[in-house]
């Protein structure tokens, strides 16, 4: 099961997709820390907390992370 959420950025006008409600990971917070070299679950638990609680997050931020490693450059 995964949990998820849209919250409005009323700062930016932009929707987030909150990944991680336990500790409000977005995606976008995923794409920055595979910027900065994770490319793993684990990784991304160390850099960002992700999954360190319920674990429910991390079928989905596993999807993400996969998302962002078939980008382009
Ligand atoms: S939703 Fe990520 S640890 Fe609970």
């Amino acid at each position: 099961m995964t949990i998820t959420c849209n919250k409005t950025n009323f700062k930016k006008g932009k929707t987030q997709m909150y990944i991680c409600i336990c500790h409000a990971i977005t995606e976008k917070d995923i794409q920055q820390a595979v910027g900065k070299g994770a490319s793993s679950i684990a990784r991304l638990s160390e850099l960002t907390m992700l999954g360190t609680q319920c674990g429910y997050c991390t079928k989905h931020a596993h999807e993400v992370l996969n998302q962002c490693a078939n980008k382009p450059a």
